[in-house]
């Protein structure tokens, strides 16, 4: 049905209406007094003034701390189900972005306990063996060393347990069923999760022994857990988390997520070149059927993956964005062309991107969160 859409951790189809779950959640709009707040500390980062990162929760409250001297830590996060693909690294561009602004440190999380729950088929060995493979990609982003911890669930339980027990402790079975629609046959370690989610956000607080603001910069997907966490947090002496929410990064068949199940119209960060360039090629335009024709009538950006692709994250500078869409939109420049553009940007990307990644293999040890 036309309008239908779902936005939950665990499943997002349809065409998002953004706005819609602004109100639906109760999230504030990133608006223009909040960007020209914003645009005070750092020239803005593209995905703000594309309204890609685009609604958040006490991001007034986190920044008049800031202002006060108060410095507040970042804390995101991967369920670690597969390889790290081209949607993966938006929020987390965007997260160096604030630890660069806000000079922040990060606590950045790796669910192999949740992957492992949520899906049928990975084994406990796959999801923890896929935060190391997904951590380089982190790495490889350029995040300080000196500000960034990654946390493996099952390797640092010790530390985690005892918060995730606290929040536990305050979240009823009859929340997770509203909240997430759990029901009798939903396994016990699913009802528990939240609870996992939740610890690295005390985390902050507990290892410096007075509460920290903590800033969470995450897809809008995962605003249930922390309406949890937040409620919680509160509950237990600790302060709210702030919130900054994304949007989803679209897919290469033009819907709006990109998804690993579906591993044709997904670009990982590990694919070589070649395979690249043939996914792009599929890749779905909503172009006119004839060279001819798509000359006459004009393509459309706003359905078209490919547009979206730079427009999300590759096409930097806004003028160069809108002239290309405006080209598209004449008729100017067709599908074919567009697709060789950003093939070759991704490739470039990739290549540097993958150079990084066999780098970060010996940085690897410096990052993980021990105890
Ligand atoms: N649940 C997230 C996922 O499936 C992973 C995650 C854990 C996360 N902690 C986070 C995401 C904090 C954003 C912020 O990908």
């Amino acid at each position: 049905m036309e309008g239908d859409f779902t936005v939950t951790p665990w499943e997002v189809t349809g065409q998002i209406d953004y706005d819609l779950l602004i109100q639906k959640f109760g999230t504030k709009r990133i608006d223009e007094q909040m960007l020209a707040r914003l645009a005070g500390y750092a020239p803005l980062h593209p995905m703000l003034r594309r309204g890609i990162m685009y609604s958040q929760r006490d991001l007034d409250w986190i920044l008049d701390k800031y202002d006060q001297g108060e410095k507040f830590v970042l804390y995101t996060g991967r369920g670690p189900s597969g390889h790290t693909h081209l949607g993966h690294l938006m929020p987390w561009i965007f997260t160096k972005w604030l630890q660069d602004t806000f000079d922040a440190e990060l606590y950045f999380q790796m669910t192999d306990d949740e992957k492992y729950l949520f899906n049928d088929n990975l084994s406990l060995e796959d999801t923890l063996r896929m935060s190391y493979e997904n951590a380089l990609d982190v790495i490889a982003l350029g995040f300080d060393v000196s500000k960034t911890k990654i946390l493996v669930d099952t390797e640092l339980i010790k530390t985690l347990y005892p918060l995730a027990l606290k929040v536990a402790k305050k979240v009823t079975f009859s929340t997770t069923k509203a909240v997430f629609g759990f029901d009798n046959s939903t396994n016990i370690g699913s009802i528990f999760y939240t609870s996992m989610q939740s610890a690295p956000a005390l985390l902050p607080s507990d290892l410096k022994g007075r509460n920290v603001p903590v800033l969470i910069p995450c897809g809008i997907d995962q605003d249930a857990h922390f309406r949890v966490t937040r409620d919680v947090a509160e509950a237990l002496g600790y302060y709210k988390p702030a919130l900054v929410h994304g949007k989803m990064f679209p897919g290469l068949t033009g819907s709006d997520k990109m998804s690993s199940s579906q591993p044709e119209t997904t670009i990982f960060t590990t694919d070589p070149p070649k395979v690249v360039k043939k996914k792009i090629a599929n890749a779905f335009t909503g172009g006119a059927v004839s060279a001819e024709e798509q000359r006459k009538t004009g393509g459309k950006p706003e359905v078209c993956s490919v547009y979206k692709y730079q427009y999300f994250i590759f096409e930097e500078d806004d003028r160069q964005v809108e002239s290309l869409a405006e080209r598209c939109r004449k008729g100017e420049i067709l599908c074919g062309e567009c697709k060789k553009l950003l093939s070759e940007r991704l490739v470039h990307f990739l290549e540097e991107h993958q150079r990084r990644r066999e780098e970060a293999k010996g940085k690897l040890d410096d990052f993980l969160m021990k105890a």
